[in-house]
C-alpha cells in the first residue's frame, strides 16, 4: 500500500503572507492526520519563505504518523535533521532561491558527497531518501550511495501525463523495476494531482509513498481538507 504524506509547505506560506500565526502550521500536521494522512512532509529553505527551522522543530514532536523533512543538505538543513530526528529525511539539490524543486541528484558525480552525509543521517537512526529523475545511470548509482530509498521527480511525468499517459508512464515503471531490483525503497513526488495520480500509482510497481503538496492544498480551498485529503487516499486505493 502507498502511504500518502502530505507537505504542509502551503500552509507556513499562508501564515507568513500576514505574519501572525494562522492558520497554525502545528494545528494543520495534526489535523491533516486526524483526516487520514498517512506522513507530513515540511521543506524547509534557506530564507524560510515557507516553513521555518523552527516549525519544523515543533512539529518533530507532534507528528504521530511519519514525518518527513526535505531540502538541500546544507550545514544548517543537517543539524536541523539530525536535532529533530525525523523518520526520514529526503534529499533534495535545489538551489537556495529555486521556487521550487526542478532536478533529481546526479548520483554519480554527487555520490561521494551524498554517501558521507547519508551515512551521518543513518547513524542517527534516520532513514534516508534521494530525489531522483529516471535517468539510468541516476537509478544505478543510488545504491553506491547507501541510501534507503529513492524519490522519482515527478513533474516529467505530471507534464506529459496530459498529452500521453502511457508514454508518460513509462520511464518511471522502468526506473522503479531497476531501482527495487536494486534493493531501494521508492517514493515519489512532485506535481502530482487528483487527475493524474491514480494511473501514477495503478502503474507504478513497489511505491511505498507519495508527498503531495501543490495540489493537495489547492484542492483543499474547494473541497475542504478532510475531503480532499480521503479523496487522495481513494485514488491511492484506501477507501
Ligand atoms: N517532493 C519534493 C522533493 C519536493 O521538493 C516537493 C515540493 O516541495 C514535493 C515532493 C511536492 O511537490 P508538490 O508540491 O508539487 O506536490
Amino acid at each position: 500500500m502507498t502511504r500518502l504524506s502530505v507537505n504542509i509547505n502551503k500552509i507556513a506560506t499562508l501564515r507568513n503572507a500576514r505574519g501572525g500565526d494562522y492558520p497554525n502550521v502545528l494545528q494543520a500536521a495534526k489535523d491533516c492526520e486526524r483526516f487520514g494522512a498517512e506522513g507530513i512532509t515540511v521543506h524547509p529553505r534557506p530564507d524560510e519563505r515557507h516553513i521555518r527551522y523552527s516549525d519544523a522543530r515543533e512539529i518533530g514532536p507532534i507528528v504521530s504518523t511519519e514525518f518527513n523533512i526535505e531540502g538541500y543538505p546544507s550545514k544548517k538543513f543537517i543539524d536541523l535533521v539530525i536535532e529533530v530526528k525525523p523518520h526520514q529525511v529526503t534529499l533534495v539539490p535545489d538551489a537556495p532561491d529555486a521556487i521550487t524543486s526542478n532536478a533529481g541528484w546526479d548520483t554519480v558525480k554527487y555520490k561521494n558527497q551524498l554517501k558521507d552525509i547519508i551515512s551521518d543521517f543513518q547513524r542517527h537512526g534516520i532513514r534516508t531518501s534521494i530525489f531522483i529523475d529516471t535517468k539510468k545511470e541516476n537509478i544505478e548509482n543510488a545504491p553506491k550511495t547507501g541510501t534507503n530509498r529513492i524519490e522519482l521527480y515527478t513533474e516529467p511525468y505530471a507534464e506529459l501525463y496530459v498529452a500521453n499517459r502511457e508514454k508518460a508512464i513509462e520511464p518511471f515503471v522502468f526506473a522503479a523495476k531497476l531501482a527495487h531490483k536494486q534493493g531501494l525503497k521508492i517514493n515519489a513526488g512532485h506535481d502530482l494531482n487528483l487527475d493524474n495520480l491514480k494511473f501514477f500509482a495503478d502503474n507504478i510497481p513497489f511505491l511505498s509513498e507519495v508527498s503531495i503538496g501543490h495540489a493537495l492544498i489547492s484542492d483543499a480551498l474547494y473541497y475542504g481538507m478532510e475531503n480532499t485529503i480521503q479523496m487522495y487516499l481513494r485514488l491511492l486505493k484506501k477507501y
